[in-house]
């Protein structure tokens, strides 16, 4: 696992950039997972420079989001601040900015009439796909991936969700309060891949910033491995993984040090 701290928001979404940038030049045709919130959203913007001017192409690359709330799918008649939709946000923050194929973009489908049956679709998707070459993670206040709760089989798969408190709460504030919506109007149910799909990626790239995170990347990434957070799950991951934090993100990890040294000697012996 390579840790990587920078001193802020602006450098860590800089070098998450440069992550998934070498994966599609690597690949041009390579399968994204992505993920919302506002964690990335400095990422999204960063590709979509590298796009516009330096060529960066995403004519090939397919993507699939990590998530979306039952009952809701992305409304044209809205405005991007009434519509709440994980579908529209990665319309206005990603697939906008970038020469993507709209055909090749998957978020879940909230509206489907039958949600179980596109949860195993979706998965069926995926695998056609040739499965996901690069995961895209953020992490929720309580040590969620995607929107798998504590108390989630690290082996699920896409499921539905019920959500926490804590989750509704600051989603509740994140997004939906500016849209006018109540905190009971808002959904407490989502879609969500499981743990078992993110893990079958081939590598994985987990962005955090900010010290209210602190905490719980210190119990991710160095606390037991345990369903009541469900991101300790990435010590399990065979592939490659890269975590990307800013310094007040990093300040609660016991082993800050050495990942820092471990970054410089790899810098120093190039590997
Ligand atoms: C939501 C999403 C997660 C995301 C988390 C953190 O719960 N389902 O995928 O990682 O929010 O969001 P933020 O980046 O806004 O802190």
């Amino acid at each position: 696992m390579d840790i990587i701290i920078r001193d802020d928001y602006g450098q860590m979404s800089h070098e998450a950039a440069r992550v998934i940038a070498d994966q599609i030049k690597a690949k041009p045709n390579c399968v994204l997972g992505l993920a919302t919130g506002a964690t990335p959203i400095g990422t999204y913007q960063e590709l979509g420079r590298l796009c516009k001017e330096e060529g960066l192409d995403f004519s090939q690359v397919i993507t699939f989001n990590l998530d979306e709330y039952l009952g809701v799918g992305m409304d044209p008649s809205q405005p991007y601040s009434m519509d709440q939709s994980y579908a529209r946000f990665m319309h206005e923050e990603l697939f906008s900015l970038v020469n993507i194929k709209p055909e090749n973009t998957y978020v879940p489908d909230g509206k489907a009439q039958d949600p179980v049956a596109f949860c195993r679709w979706y998965e069926e998707e995926i695998a056609k796909a040739g499965g996901i070459d690069l995961q895209l993670l953020g992490l929720g206040g309580d040590g969620h991936w995607g929107f798998n709760e504590p108390g989630t089989s690290l082996a699920s798969r896409t499921h539905i969700q019920a959500l926490t408190k804590q989750t509704l709460d600051d989603n509740y504030e994140a997004f939906y309060r500016k849209a006018g919506v109540t905190r009971d109007e808002m959904p407490h149910f989502a879609i969500t891949m499981g743990i078992g799909t993110i893990l079958d990626a081939k590598s994985i790239l987990l962005i955090v910033n900010g010290a209210k995170k602190a905490s719980v990347v210190a119990a991710s990434l160095e606390g037991p491995v345990t369903s009541q957070v469900t991101a300790s799950a990435i010590q399990l991951h065979p592939g490659s993984i890269s975590v990307i934090l800013d310094e007040p993100a990093a300040s609660a990890l016991q082993h800050a040090d050495h990942y820092r040294h471990v970054e410089q000697m790899k810098a120093r012996y190039g590997l």
